[in-house]
């Protein structure tokens, strides 16, 4: 982007005081503020009307005039549908409570639809058990979006064919194979043989139904004792019918069945209800022409994709794919980045404890490939603003640190980790030292050294921090943009 394009931006901006970047460059624009607006209405007409055809510079000015998107794209997303017999049975065990061992404690309690099912609050772990008085171990991930969620797998296919059943072989074979760059905007030039895909944060499962017997029956969670005391509860619930009209009254016979069955309900409640991916985000809206951004926002965006700053797009994808499915926010594949250990968990009061995501504790499959220890999946970013609990261990609480993380790690670590008893500083802290190559610093912003210049200024992060909410559920959007977009 060139000086000419930055000055054009803030003339008409809505919201120019809340970026002192574009505040900056608007005392500096004097002169040729109207003209660039009235040329501005001229071309955004031609270039929204016809953005097939708009040169790429035209649109850029009008992206940065407007705030409007020059290239509208047309989302695909899934069809709506009244839920289905089965994940209506599913819902009703979603919000459960009786299901649990302490009688108070559902799905919901640590995946609230308020909150992007995910935790209703800042807890870096949610309180579980019987009594509910034991830690868990990471924070609960938010279930949106999860029906596009590939299999785990380790290599270059992204792994629909691929049997999970031969991991270990395809680590070993993996594991000479230099790791292709992570640049937003360019594809990777090798083949990324990284594992990638799955469910938890260690991908440790692969379908939503083999996933939700695991809180059910996980001590410092719901607190089952076995599977036969989740039958037991189930057969004698309120919805016990629906049990009976969907696969007959032989299920009650078979506790292991009616469980399976069970989970497989949850599984379809969170498939076909459109509250898990509603796609109503306001970057969505604008993709489809249909919202515009402020100047802040497009600033964010920017920046987010640009390479050279904070290449957030190198992993959270930002665009929409070729058949028109809205961008996930996650090349859904794991990373090293060194996140500082949390010592509000109790289990890092052991000072061997260490949660090295792929290769364990929680994970038991793959723990002898070192190469993946302190591996965790790159998580999706939409709603991600509304969270209060950040990383696999939940050590951040604001969006605030997670960019100073993420610009200051090895710039200015004492900034980032704390001091042992002799005042150095314990950088990388959370993964034992025989481990710490494997941490990414080589993709932006990591790739910078030690006293080098941060990759994003205050403002930077603050217009980044207000594109990651445009990408909050729940935008209205502008309907008179709407009617403008009308097909021709
Ligand atoms: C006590 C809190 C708690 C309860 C109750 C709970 N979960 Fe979770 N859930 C978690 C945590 C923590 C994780 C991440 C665990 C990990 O990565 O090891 C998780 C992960 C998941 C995931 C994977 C998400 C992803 O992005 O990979 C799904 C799906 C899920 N839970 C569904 C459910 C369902 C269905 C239920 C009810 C049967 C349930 N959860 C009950 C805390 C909870
Ligand atoms: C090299 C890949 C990579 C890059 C580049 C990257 N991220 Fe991440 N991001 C990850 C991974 C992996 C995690 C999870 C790490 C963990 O918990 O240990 C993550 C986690 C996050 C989280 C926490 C989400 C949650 O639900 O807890 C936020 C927010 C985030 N990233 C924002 C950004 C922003 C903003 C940028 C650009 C400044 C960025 N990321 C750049 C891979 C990346």
């Amino acid at each position: 982007m060139n000086e000419s394009q930055n000055a054009a931006v803030s003339a008409p901006s809505a919201d120019a005081s809340s970026s002192g970047a574009a505040n900056r460059r608007a005392r500096r624009l004097v002169s040729g503020a109207l003209a660039a607006m009235c040329a501005a209405a001229g071309l955004s007409v031609w270039a929204l009307s016809a953005p097939d055809q708009t040169p790429a510079p035209v649109g850029k000015m009008v992206e940065q005039l407007t705030g409007a998107n020059p290239n509208p794209v047309h989302l695909v997303r899934p069809a709506a549908a009244p839920l289905s017999a089965m994940a209506q049975l599913g819902k009703q065990i979603f919000y459960d409570q009786t299901l649990s061992g302490s009688g108070k404690m559902s799905c919901a309690s640590c995946h609230s639809a308020e909150h992007a099912y995910g935790p209703p609050n800042g807890l870096p772990v949610q309180m579980g058990g019987p009594s509910l008085t034991l830690q868990g171990d990471r924070p609960p991930p938010s279930l949106m979006y999860l029906y596009r969620q590939p299999n785990f797998s380790i290599g270059p296919d992204q792994g629909d064919t691929e049997e999970a059943a031969n991991l270990t072989q395809a680590a070993t074979a993996a594991s000479g194979v230099a790791r292709a760059q992570k640049t937003a905007g360019v594809a990777p030039a090798a083949p990324a043989m990284v594992p990638q895909g799955g469910l938890f944060w260690d991908g440790r499962v692969d379908t939503l139904q083999a996933q939700a017997i695991g809180p059910m029956l996980n001590p410092t969670e719901m607190a089952n004792p076995s599977l036969e005391a989740i039958a037991g509860k189930l057969s004698h619930s309120s919805y016990r019918a629906a049990f009976a009209q969907l696969f007959g009254q032989a299920i009650f016979d078979n506790p292991k069945m009616l469980v399976s069955e069970a989970m497989f309900a949850v599984a379809r409640y969170q498939f076909e209800d459109v509250s898990f991916h509603p796609y109503t985000s306001k970057y969505d809206y604008w993709l489809e022409g249909k919202a515009r951004l402020t100047q802040a926002e497009l600033h964010g965006l920017q920046l987010f994709n640009d390479p050279q700053k904070a290449n957030c797009a190198g992993c959270h994808l930002s665009k929409p794919g070729k058949d028109g499915l809205p961008p996930m926010f996650t090349d859904y594949q794991y990373e090293a980045l060194g996140v500082p250990r949390n010592t509000a968990l109790a289990a890092t009061k052991n000072p061997k404890y260490y949660d090295m995501g792929i290769c364990g504790p929680y994970r038991t499959d793959l723990s002898k490939q070192t190469q993946y220890c302190g591996m965790f999946l790159t998580p999706t970013l939409r709603n991600s603003s509304t969270r209060k609990v950040f990383f696999h261990n939940g050590v951040y609480h604001t969006l605030d640190e997670v960019m100073a993380f993420y610009n200051l790690r090895d710039i200015d670590p004492a900034k980032i980790y704390p001091r042992d008893a002799h005042g150095k500083v314990t950088k990388y802290n959370d993964l034992p030292a025989r481990y710490r190559a494997n941490i990414d610093k080589s993709d932006a912003p990591f790739d910078r050294k030690f006293g080098d210049k941060p990759s994003m200024t205050d403002d930077d992060i603050r217009d980044i921090i207000a594109f990651m909410k445009t990408l909050n559920d729940g935008y209205q959007p502008d309907p008179k943009m709407a009617l403008d977009q009308k097909p021709q």
